[in-house]
């Protein structure tokens, strides 16, 4: 048997839905005849299961019919495209845009803003082309963080101008209000917000939109997975046991939405003494592994309580701008490029899958001996 009865037997198998066969469609790549056992591989433009199956059993029916007993076929198909958080709507309202990564937590107060506001900048320190949304509507602080509070807005026709600080593009509802005011926002209303946030803003063409949420899981979190395509969301939480029954539906959110996890940050992990630059267990350390495990994400940074973390984020001086050497820092910048690499990823793919996770080693705990 020769290769050339190979393909005239295959001439026998339409390509499924269609009336040619997948040798003048040009499918058929190579053959391997050994005896009476032939392998052939097929590239075929469609990436459903049916189609695979089908071609499959047909391929053995027809190289049967000329006395193969063993019949191998490759199939190589293109990769399903992306699911994507807006699948069901198709919308992209900010195209210029790569990328977009959503920063949640199921509870308030864990460090969302603090992540996100470092993040952005460690992303921006790395070379990306950075902008960071403050899509907390209710309590905006990213102004405050970023040491942009004074700063009004510039409006250019009927869009409005970022604001810039540390290499990084920055908009917020706090920048829009006056000091201190507050708006009873309803649902229809916060929707409104994230889509102007995302259309009328004049975003660069930028590599990650960092977006720090409210707290919880909401509106604002479904308007944006339904608006554009969530590319990564990061959950954060602090490490006690009440937090992280929060960080759970967070990650479960992530997962109704199609929203592909590049990790969760655990925040406020362990305590660094300004005496003596120990680690000391407050809150307990390293507890988000579990449900990072659970998950299948990665834990992408243990960032411990510093107090210059607070004291960088009340005066607009954060951190990982102002103090790279801290330890804080130096986690950021670590889980900055974990989520640049699962963002990658997830780009070259077409696919989510998460990374395998990383076990953090607790450093042991003992008494700070200055205060
Ligand atoms: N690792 C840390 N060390 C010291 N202080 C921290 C740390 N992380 C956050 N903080 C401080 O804790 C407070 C709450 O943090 P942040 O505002 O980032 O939380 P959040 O999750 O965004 O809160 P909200 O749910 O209200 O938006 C801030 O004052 C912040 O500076
Ligand atoms: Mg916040």
């Amino acid at each position: 048997m020769t290769k050339d009865d190979v393909f005239e037997a295959l001439r026998n198998v339409n390509y499924p839905g269609f009336t040619k066969n997948i040798v003048t469609f040009g499918f058929v790549k190579t053959i391997e005849i050994d005896g009476d056992k032939v392998t052939v591989n097929v590239d075929i433009t469609s990436s459903a299961d049916e189609v695979k199956a089908q071609m499959i059993k047909e391929i053995e029916v027809e190289l049967k019919k000329i006395g193969f007993t063993d019949i191998t076929t490759n199939i190589n198909a293109p990769k399903p495209p992306r699911e994507q958080s807006n699948s069901t709507t198709g919308k992209n309202i900010a195209p210029h845009v790569k990328n977009f990564l959503m920063v949640s937590s199921g509870k308030g107060g864990v460090g969302k803003s603090t992540a996100s506001v470092n993040l952005a900048i460690a992303m921006a320190m790395q070379g990306k082309k950075v902008g960071l949304l403050d899509a907390d509507i209710y309590g905006p602080n990213i102004p405050r963080m970023m040491g942009i509070a004074d700063q009004k807005p510039e409006i250019q026709g009927n869009k409005v101008v970022p604001f810039k600080a540390y290499g990084v593009e920055i908009m917020s509802m706090g920048s829009l209000m006056e000091p201190g005011q507050s708006l009873i926002w309803r649902g229809s209303m916060i929707i409104k917000a994230i889509e102007q946030f995302l259309r009328d803003i004049l975003w660069s063409e930028l590599d990650v939109l960092v977006i720090d949420m409210p707290p919880g899981t909401g509106d604002a979190q479904l308007t944006l997975a339904q608006s554009v395509p969530v590319t990564a969301g990061i959950t954060v939480t602090t490490p006690q046991e009440v937090s992280l029954d929060d960080s759970r539906r967070s990650l479960d959110m992530f997962q109704k939405l199609h929203i592909p996890t590049a990790g969760v940050i655990e925040n406020m992990s362990g305590f660094i003494c300004p005496g003596d630059g120990e680690e000391y267990d407050i809150f307990g350390m390293g507890t988000s592994q579990a449900v990072a495990d659970e998950y299948d994400t990665e834990l992408l940074a243990r960032i411990p309580i510093e107090p210059e973390v607070r004291v960088g984020g009340d005066t607009g001086m954060p951190v990982t701008y102002h103090k790279p050497d801290s330890t804080t820092a130096q986690r950021f910048q670590e889980a900055a490029s974990k989520t640049i690499a699962f963002i990658d990823k997830i780009n070259e793919e077409g696919g989510a899958s998460n990374e395998a996770i990383q076990p953090t080693t607790p450093p042991g705990v003992s008494a700070c001996s200055t205060r």
